[in-house]
């Protein structure tokens, strides 16, 4: 008996894939968005549009009261201390990149700026830049032949000149859960600021910024059941109180004068300009739906999904996994067959899958790879998308080899 999905039914873009003969497994890409989104998205758009926290009119107020209610519902769901804490963004690229550019004046020259070999180019590049700019170094911690960080090399990269550790807490290619706790602990230990790229991590498991005990973590709310265009930042209060804001505009002004400036406090300091009204009201539904869903059933569900992913893989010969995945997703590449051949052929067949560096190409660089596919899971997949994969696969596989 295949698995079955009980919440497949709420994604009509699932389904109306489906009906068009698509198997989507690209969910670390983006997510499908459940029902609850779209109603709470036609809903503000059909009732009235209006701008945020400047109207004193009714469908301004009513969408600042929505606004304000989804920071609250994020704020619930991280486990943040306060909403004040909250801060949208674009997404996971935008809130890296505000850290990069509001914590430079924190960090001294000379100092280190500590990452992994697993991370994101979203994770990454703000980095490298910052390190350009400021004259920092970049230390990148190494792997395993699992793919975690090497906790034993970690504890002699991160030291006294450690200033801020970016750290994801699980990679977009490899599939395993990082040892965050682990590595916070040696950053905080040097006092130094620390940072989680949660874009993969928040999706698989509720976070909790709090029992995580770092400074900064990110999410997008489109890998998370939720629209595009909006990011959620978390500032633990006291770090968050300077973190200086990077673009500047309406709304993040206490005072302006033609030549001085006086900036309000997080949150409303660090979201210039016109926020994504409707997107965020959205996230709202999304994040509420979510909180509703039986999160052990989620994760069994998952876990049945993604063994049988390995397993059928790891049945095929030629087959080579990139690490030792533990959820959510599978990279992989084939002896012989170039990644974008077999993409194309899947794709012909229906079948929704990425291939290439995934955006991470010094890893891929390091795993001496030009590409891989990637397979990864939503809650509302079901075991027959698995079994169409498998079968598209052999039958590429005969063509290509
Ligand atoms: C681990 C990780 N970090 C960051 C990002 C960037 O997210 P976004 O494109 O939503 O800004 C991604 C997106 O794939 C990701 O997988």
């Amino acid at each position: 008996m295949a698995l079955k999905s009980p919440w497949r039914a709420d994604f009509p873009g699932v389904l109306a894939l489906e009906a068009e003969g698509q198997t989507y497994l690209d969910s670390a890409a983006t997510a499908q968005k459940p029902q609850a989104l779209l109603d709470a998205l036609l809903g503000y758009y059909a009732s009235g549009a209006a701008n945020v926290h400047r109207a004193q009119h009714l469908p301004g107020e009513r969408a600042t009261r929505a606004f304000e209610v989804t920071r609250s519902k994020a704020a619930q769901w991280l486990n943040a201390l306060s909403t004040d804490e909250i801060i949208f963004t674009r997404g996971s690229t935008e809130s890296l990149n505000l850290l990069a550019y509001g914590l430079e004046h924190l960090l001294p020259v000379g100092g280190q700026i500590v990452i992994s070999a697993a991370e994101h180019h979203a994770n990454l590049l703000p980095w490298q830049q910052l390190a350009k700019r400021r004259g920092l170094e970049l230390v990148i911690l190494p792997l395993d032949q699992s793919g975690d960080v090497d906790l034993h090399a970690a504890m002699r990269l991160i030291g006294p000149h450690t200033a801020l550790l970016a750290i994801t807490q699980l990679s977009n290619v490899l599939g395993r859960w990082q040892p965050v706790a682990a590595l916070l602990a040696m950053a905080k230990a040097h006092g130094a600021l620390t940072v989680i790229d949660g874009a993969q991590g928040a999706v698989h498991a509720k976070p909790d910024v709090q029992a995580l005990g770092c400074d900064f973590y990110v999410c997008s709310a489109h890998k998370l059941y939720g629209p595009d265009g909006v990011g959620l930042l978390y500032g633990r209060g006291e770090a968050l109180a300077h973190l200086q804001p990077w673009q500047f505009g309406g709304e993040m002004v206490l005072d302006a004068d033609y030549h001085e400036a006086r900036f309000r406090p997080a949150p409303l300091g660090l979201e210039a300009g016109t926020p994504a009204v409707g997107a965020v009201i959205a996230l709202g539904a999304a994040l509420a739906w979510l909180s509703e869903l039986d999160h052990a059933a989620v994760a069994a569900h998952e876990g049945a999904l993604h063994a049988e992913l390995l397993r059928g893989l790891q049945a095929r010969a030629g087959i080579r996994l990139l690490g030792e995945p533990q959820l959510a997703l599978a990279c992989f590449h084939v002896d012989g067959v170039h990644n974008a051949d077999l993409a194309h052929l899947l794709s012909e067949q229906g079948i929704a899958v990425r291939a290439g560096h995934h955006c991470a190409m010094p890893l891929m660089k390091h795993l001496g790879l030009g590409g891989a596919i990637r397979v990864s899971l939503g809650l509302y997949n079901d075991g027959s998308d698995l079994q169409r994969f498998f079968t598209a696969l052999d039958n590429a596989l005969e063509l290509l080899r």
